[in-house]
């Protein structure tokens, strides 16, 4: 099927580039199941751009102390990461023949080169800098990963945020080398366990608590639920990008974003 382009009459059209976007899905093999591969790829870097988009939202306005827009900007980031879980609804019942169908077309191709999951993972708190590394050989790919590694994430505006409001956050954690991997601090759990501890007195940091855990809670999902599928499609075999996969993604999936607010639920 053919989507012709130029639609000068088609205010939709023009409002969302559908004739674009319709005309990216360049599968590369005959299988009747790479199409549903490619799309909901395609549909989940969308989500992860939208996450991205409302978590740079999210801390700007933490900053700027507006916690109401804040908490408006993290409800829609939820409903993202809800929408990139219900997307693997299309892929997880393949069969590893169907998969073996065009897993070859692939080449190294793997999601592991998408850097803007990468740039999620460190807007929302989740610094490695050897991630940005993979990225090394394309300039500007490279370049933007490297400035939103030196960005403060989500998480940390949300912990200036408790410590302009007395909460007993450590000065450590209000101003630092952005671009280290994030130190979980005790201190940080003896804040949340006061925000739990007192909600009615920190009740809008108790909302903003509480919706953070929703986003975290809908990542490690998505992260199991990859997991998962490559286990079925896939099994004990190594990724197309050389990892270990099932093996490797299984760590992956043990991380947590915000982890302090996990680790403060065995104190309640
Ligand atoms: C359904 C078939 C899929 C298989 C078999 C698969 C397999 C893998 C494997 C084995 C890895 C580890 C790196 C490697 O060696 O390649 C990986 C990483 C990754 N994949 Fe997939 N994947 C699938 C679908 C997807 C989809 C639809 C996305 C969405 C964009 C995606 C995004 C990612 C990301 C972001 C990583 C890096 C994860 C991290 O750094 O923690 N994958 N995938």
């Amino acid at each position: 099927m053919e989507y012709p382009d130029n639609q000068p009459g088609n205010p939709f059209v023009q409002y969302v580039s559908s004739d674009v976007l319709l005309s990216l899905q360049r599968t590369r093999t005959a299988s009747g199941s790479e199409p549903s591969f490619l799309i909901v790829t395609q549909v989940m870097e969308l989500l992860f751009k939208l996450v991205c988009t409302e978590a740079v939202s999210g801390r700007d306005l933490l900053e700027e102390d507006d916690l109401s827009g804040a908490l408006r900007a993290l409800r829609r980031l939820h409903r993202a990461c809800l929408a990139l879980c219900g997307s693997w609804e299309a892929l997880t019942s393949m069969s590893p023949t169907e998969y073996a169908e065009f897993r070859d077309a692939l080449g190294d191709g793997s999601g592991f080169q998408s850097y803007i999951y990468r740039h999620m993972e460190f807007l929302l708190g989740h610094k490695v800098p050897a991630m940005a590394e993979v990225h090394r050989g394309q300039e500007a790919v490279h370049r933007e990963l490297l400035r939103t590694l030196g960005e403060m994430s989500l998480y940390d505006a949300v912990l200036r945020l408790l410590w302009r409001r007395g909460l007993p956050v450590p000065d450590s954690s209000v101003e630092r080398d952005w671009r280290l991997p994030y130190p979980e601090r005790d201190e940080v759990v003896d804040a949340w366990h006061t925000v739990y501890a007192q909600q009615d007195k920190h009740y809008d940091v108790y909302l903003l608590a509480e919706v953070l855990v929703d986003i975290a809670f809908e990542l490690g999902r998505w992260r199991s639920t990859h997991l998962l599928t490559v286990e079925r499609l896939l099994g004990s075999k190594t990724g197309t990008a050389g990892t270990s996969g099932a093996a490797w993604l299984r760590r992956a999936a043990e991380h947590r974003f915000f982890p302090e607010l996990w680790a403060v639920r065995a104190r309640i």
